[in-house]
């Protein structure tokens, strides 16, 4: 099974592959084409809930989904993304959300939209045995106050990732997720910090990149335009249900291999 040790021993050396899955099927087909890390985004709340955005989405759709993609892996790192305000209000509370990802869900680490807020959360969590992946640059979480739009493109605001990302690796956080920050910036924090960076529109200077499923294979009604869609399964659903639908109006389905009489059962009545 990958760890958190092995991602970092990785760092630098061979590129790290992260992709959201949310559910078991998902899970074991991303991991059966290689992705290191599968992350259980709150991505789901857009990508799969059907919500505008990530804010709806509560710690039992995560933990019921993460519980999902962990009984759907063997060998990929499983990352329980902890939803908005399952964090950071409450210590306690906070312990306990992300606790429960690893001890009842199999998770392997959490993931924690991050700022000055996550610093001591960070080290209490990962102190606890708890490992922690940092998320800088665009948190959509924040969608009220940031928008979706690129961020750090400032000197001043560049240079508070970077100092927060050093804050959040010195708190004991194993990787850091950057979005959506100029590929410059990333790469200096890249090099600024020994565990690995996880890079979705932020250039190719990380030491790994993370995308969500539903826009990687072509499910995705829209996606960012950092993003790459490396299939079309929109139209394959799409096709393949309209070709069912066609079959059963048309009598065609189902024939007669797809059902069988039992002996004495006729005229029953
Ligand atoms: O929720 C998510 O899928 C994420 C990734 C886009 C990093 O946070």
């Amino acid at each position: 099974m990958t760890t958190v040790r092995d991602l970092q021993a990785m760092a630098g050396d061979e590129p790290i592959t992260m992709l959201t899955a949310y559910d078991a099927v998902t899970a074991t087909l991303v991991e059966a084409a290689g992705v290191d890390v599968v992350l259980v985004g709150d991505s789901m709340g857009n990508a799969v809930l059907g919500h505008e955005d990530t804010l709806p989405v509560t710690v039992d759709e995560v933990a019921s989904r993460v519980g999902a993609v962990a009984r759907g892996t063997d060998e990929a790192l499983v990352v329980a993304d902890m939803p908005f305000l399952s964090f950071g209000a409450d210590e306690g509370e906070s312990v306990r959300n992300c606790g429960r990802m690893l001890k009842e869900e199999g998770a392997n680490a959490v993931k924690l939209e991050s700022g000055p807020h996550t610093v001591e959360l960070t080290e209490r969590l990962a102190d606890l045995g708890i490992p922690v992946m940092a998320h800088l640059g665009l948190t959509p979480q924040s969608v009220n106050q940031t928008g979706y739009t690129q961020q750090a493109t400032e000197r001043e605001e560049a240079a508070e990732i970077l100092e927060l990302a050093v804050a959040h690796e010195e708190a004991g956080a194993f990787a850091l997720v950057l979005e959506h920050v100029p590929a410059n910036l990333a790469a200096q924090v890249t090099d600024a910090l020994s565990i690995p960076t996880i890079g979705i529109g932020a250039g190719g200077d990380c030491d790994g990149q993370v995308l969500v499923f539903t826009d990687v294979v072509g499910l995705a009604e829209s996606s960012p335009p950092f993003a790459e869609q490396f299939g079309d399964v929109r139209a394959e659903v799409q096709s393949a249900v309209a070709d069912y639908v066609e079959a059963v109006e048309s009598g065609e389905f189902p024939a007669k291999q797809h059902a069988n009489t039992a002996d004495d059962l006729d005229e029953l009545y």
